[in-house]
């Protein structure tokens, strides 16, 4: 049976509230990039997940509005109580999943981090993710390439394995190149643009890149 993200984790597990790559450095790196191309007046987070970028950034850009979705609705769920404990009202949480997200409107700034792994088809999420840019705004996200499928196909812990069987069988990778067809754009390294091009997590088996969208 394949990994369910809600069967599997949430639902059925003490998870905790961290960035799966980057870890508590990610709030902010986002801050840095928002600094670097314009505070963004709306930015959404696909498979958002527990959600620390956008808990971080919320109250430190009150004139910012965080749209955060996530295919899991435990998560979601749990995302929602805590906003609204928190009184961030700039913060909101819907359960949707690539690639056919369902969300018609368009953000300043979609970020999609350590989800296009669990995709099958990473290839039209991508363009669904880019679709849901505004004109000059930015897609920032990770995927899965080559060298993701040989760091899962030597990885020795069976549930991360099952996790990430589709890169593991190599069936929704994605290179530079590929994103920059798909996208018509060329994609620039996030790493590099957030000054983390020496980090452990920056290595080549998990890329980052910022792609504009022309106004
Ligand atoms: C490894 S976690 C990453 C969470 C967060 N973005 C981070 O960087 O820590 C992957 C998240 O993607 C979500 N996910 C998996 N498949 C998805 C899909 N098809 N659409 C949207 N979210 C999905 C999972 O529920 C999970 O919360």
């Amino acid at each position: 049976m394949s990994f369910d993200w809600e069967r599997d984790f949430y639902a059925t597990t003490d998870w905790d509230r961290g960035a799966y790559l980057g870890g508590e450095a990610m709030p902010d790196h986002l801050a840095t990039f928002f600094e670097r191309v314009g505070v963004p007046e709306s930015v959404a987070d696909v498979g958002c997940g527990p959600a620390l970028v956008p808990f971080e950034l919320a109250p430190e850009y009150p004139e910012t509005a965080f749209h955060c979705y996530d295919v899991a609705p435990s998560v979601v769920e749990a995302n929602r109580e805590r906003a609204a404990e928190a009184g961030l009202d700039n913060l909101e949480f819907a359960v949707a999943g690539l690639p056919d997200l369902g969300v018609e409107r368009r953000f300043d700034l979609v970020y999609c981090m350590a989800t296009l792994y669990f995709v099958a088809d990473a290839e039209r999420a991508l363009v669904e993710l880019y679709d849901m840019v505004a004109p000059g705004g930015t897609l920032v996200c990770n995927y899965p390439n080559r060298y993701t499928k040989a760091w899962v196909t030597e990885d020795t812990d069976d549930q991360r394995r099952e996790a990430f069987e589709l890169v593991g069988r190599g069936e929704n990778l994605l290179s530079y190149d590929r994103i920059g067809e798909l996208l018509g754009h060329t994609p620039r390294s996030y790493w590099s643009a957030v000054g983390a091009g020496d980090a452990d997590y920056a290595r080549r088996s998990s890329p980052a890149v910022y792609v504009r969208k022309p106004v």
